[in-house]
């Protein structure tokens, strides 16, 4: 068999599946993952999918100190109609992923073989895929670097892994809306920094801020930029946007922003629906004056694992303010419907962003 040869070595005991009312985020994973490695001397080789397990790993192995490691995340749906596996736009997170990659200097894996594995990955593990309303099997591919080393230099050896999980909102309050903290000490990404790139650092370095924001009872923190503290660039691990006085706004990206692919479907699907939507810098101070006029109508933070989700309240220098009386605003509310009925095929690929299985 030639080393890139696909090989299935599935399990001899299936998982009981979750009760897909309870569903959470992320604890519960699928029978089967999909691991590859590589080497300076045979690329990406061996792929292989493997009963889910625990791995073994040298504990000198480079991403435990030096965090060289990519991720992305995506989901699979079921069509009500005839239980097709639906992909949204898997090509843009592969591609993401390699770019990503690029920012981490780890190799690039080929685009369509790696969609491919992951299409026999769920192919094994389609019962798992839950059906219910507002549900998903989110998966999660990553790159971690394993060269057993403590130089600080990029790793000679990696391990690119798949693993689904299947899930259930992202937010406890699901498609209520959230109370965000204008985070005003600490920063997300900087220019030049790797804001662009999933990679784990720019998610644990948000804890901080985080508890800053759940000591104030807000969900979430709003980030600005790192220089002037002045642009909105995201919130939470969402990109962010708003509807002021009839027109929706959405921080341009720059090298600090991460470039959503919720975010770029939302931005078409709002011009499909003849609305006019900027990117351009956004001042902190230029959305509390919308809102003192009486003209900020909604905000919301679009992504992969929550897919919109509206804000409700916003403080910022100790101003607190309210949006749309804290309820889900119509565009969201239309956003949010829109997508999830497009993802389980009860709205038609008018753009071809669904790849079936
Ligand atoms: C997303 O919105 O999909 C995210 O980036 C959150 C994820 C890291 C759990």
């Amino acid at each position: 068999m030639s080393e890139h040869t696909l090989e299935v070595m599935k399990c001899t005991h299936e998982k009981q599946k979750p009760d897909p009312d309870s569903l959470v985020f992320g604890t519960v994973f699928t029978d089967h993952m999909f691991i590859m490695d590589y080497s300076e001397e045979k690329g990406w080789y061996s792929p292989r999918i493997i009963p889910y397990q625990p791995l073994t790993l040298d504990p000198a192995s480079m991403v435990f100190h030096y965090g060289q490691t990519v991720f992305e995340g995506l989901k699979a749906y079921r069509s009500k109609e005839d239980g097709t596996i639906r992909l949204f736009r898997p090509d843009m997170n592969i591609k993401r992923l390699n770019r990503s990659s690029e920012r981490l200097t780890i190799p690039p894996v080929d685009e369509e073989q790696l969609l491919s594995y992951l299409k026999e990955l769920l192919i094994i593990d389609k019962k798992w895929i839950p059906e219910k309303e507002g549900t998903s099997l989110y998966i999660r591919p990553f790159i971690i670097s394993t060269e057993p080393n403590l130089s600080v230099a990029p790793s000679q050896s990696y391990k690119l892994m798949v693993i689904l999980s299947p899930v259930g909102a992202y937010y406890k309050e699901g498609m209520s809306p959230v109370s965000i903290l204008v985070e005003e000490r600490y920063t997300r990404a900087a220019p030049g920094g790797t804001g662009t790139a999933k990679t784990a650092g720019n998610y644990s370095s948000a804890y901080k801020a985080q508890e800053r924001a759940t000591a104030k009872q807000k969900a979430q923190v709003l980030w600005l930029d790192a220089s002037e503290k002045k642009y909105v660039e995201e919130v939470g691990s969402m990109n962010v946007f708003f509807k002021i006085n009839g027109e929706i706004v959405t921080p341009k990206l720059n090298d600090s922003i991460l470039d959503g692919v919720t975010r770029n479907s939302v931005i078409q699907v709002l011009k499909d629906w003849g609305l006019t939507v900027k990117e351009q810098q956004v001042e902190i101070e230029e959305i509390f004056r919308a809102h003192r006029d009486g003209i900020l109508e909604e905000v919301f933070g679009t992504g992969t694992a929550a897919v919109i989700s509206p804000v409700g309240q916003l403080e910022w220098n100790d101003e607190n303010i309210t949006i749309h009386h804290n309820k889900t605003g119509p565009l969201a509310q239309k956003l949010y419907n829109y997508l999830t009925d497009l993802h389980v095929g009860k709205e038609e690929d008018r753009f071809g962003w669904i790849v079936e299985i």
